[in-house]
């Protein structure tokens, strides 16, 4: 059992039953339990966890629709409707079943209701273990927009069983390795290159070392006003692909992600910042192992593009503000991105 603790969190890595988990459940044994799962994480993780811990037999299990279109204010309501029909108080505990839009739904559902309702992570996709259920970061998309609602919020411990990555998807995993990937680039280049080695391991070892990246980010800056941001290379224009495909062919966050790690170390590249080499390899892994194919945006479409990119919370006095690789395991961040900058960048992506 690995355990990661801090301030704010306890993360523990490994097989859940070995975990602390049984031990809340005793300090919780005269509160409700409530599982939040969607039907895939109904499907293939709820009994799984239910047979790990007697105190879960009688817990009320909510199901919500799966997909980030659900990522809904709409839905939340629905959730909390459910928890008013079954009484649950502040004194009860949540137990947030999934994957990062379970997460991120589940804190936010907690958080608000009845002012804060205790609540626990349990991650089943690879993207929730290293990354969204980790910083307390939780909330809703509004409009096709991501996140736009949304609170700080930590769990009272997040628990991390790699077993439940064995009935995930191969697409699922690897928008959890451009996230693991990611860690690297930003912050950590021995963590990069164990992750671009021939075996290209994803395990206990290699989760734990992303959680601890970011955990340490996070612990240093927890509300993001510096060294935090730097977990949001390829977020910039991640977020506005991700943004831009939701309502014609979705595409995936790590997807997202991946092509906009992509597109801003083209930008630093093309600024001088970043060396050939560094941006050679970071394209080959990104480009290659994530198995992108390549996009194709008319003029128009980019200028829509830059515009999502304009509504981004990360902007300052109306600047497109940007993470920049620097190097393989070093960036920076608040770099002013100008339209001519993304332009070049996104449209090196069809060559
Ligand atoms: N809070 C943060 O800091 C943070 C960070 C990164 C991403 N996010 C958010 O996370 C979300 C993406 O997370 P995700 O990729 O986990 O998406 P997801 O929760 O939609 O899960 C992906 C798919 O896998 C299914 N699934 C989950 N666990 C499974 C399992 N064990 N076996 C089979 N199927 C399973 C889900 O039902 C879903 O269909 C986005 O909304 C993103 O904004 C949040």
């Amino acid at each position: 059992m690995q355990i990661i603790q801090s301030s704010s969190s306890l993360i523990e890595i490994g097989p859940i039953e070995c975990s602390g988990f049984c031990n809340l459940l005793n300090e919780y044994s005269d509160s409700k339990k409530i599982i939040l799962v969607d039907e895939n994480t109904q499907l293939h993780c709820l009994d799984f966890l239910i047979a790990q811990f007697d105190a879960l037999s009688n817990a009320e299990v909510i199901v919500i629709p799966s997909g980030e279109e659900n990522k809904t204010i709409e839905i939340c309501c629905q959730v909390w409707e459910t928890f008013s029909e079954y009484a649950i108080s502040r004194n009860d505990l949540l137990i947030n079943l999934g994957g990062g839009v379970i997460g991120d739904m589940g804190g936010f559902i907690a958080s608000i209701y009845k002012r804060g309702l205790p609540f626990v992570h349990i991650p089943t996709t690879l993207l929730a273990m290293v990354d969204a259920s980790i910083g307390g970061k939780t909330g809703v998309d509004m409009n096709h927009l991501k996140n736009q609602l949304g609170v700080f919020a930590f769990p009272k411990a997040v628990y991390v069983d790699s077993r439940f990555l064995t009935t995930l998807s191969k697409k699922e995993i690897l928008n959890g390795k451009v996230e693991m990937l990611k860690h690297g680039i930003a912050l950590d280049k021995a963590h990069f290159e164990t992750l671009c080695s021939p075996s290209s391991p994803i395990n206990d070892e290699t989760i734990a070392a992303s959680i601890t990246i970011k955990q340490s980010v996070v612990e240093e800056d927890p509300k993001e006003n510096g060294k935090r941001k730097l977990l949001n290379l390829g977020h910039t224009v991640g977020h506005a692909l991700e943004s831009f495909f939701l309502n014609r062919s979705p595409i995936s966050h790590g997807t997202a992600v991946a092509y906009g790690i992509v597109v801003e170390a083209n930008i630093a590249h093309a600024k001088k910042l970043l060396s050939n080499d560094d941006w050679l390899k970071i394209q080959h892994v990104l480009m290659e192992n994530c198995s992108l194919p390549s996009l194709t945006f008319t003029a128009d479409e980019i200028s829509f593009l830059f515009k999502i990119m304009q509504n981004d919370k990360k902007n300052r006095a109306n600047k497109i503000l940007c993470v920049l690789p620097l190097a393989i395991g070093k960036a920076s961040w608040d770099n002013e991105i100008t339209f001519s900058d993304f332009q070049s960048a996104i449209m090196s992506l069809t060559k």
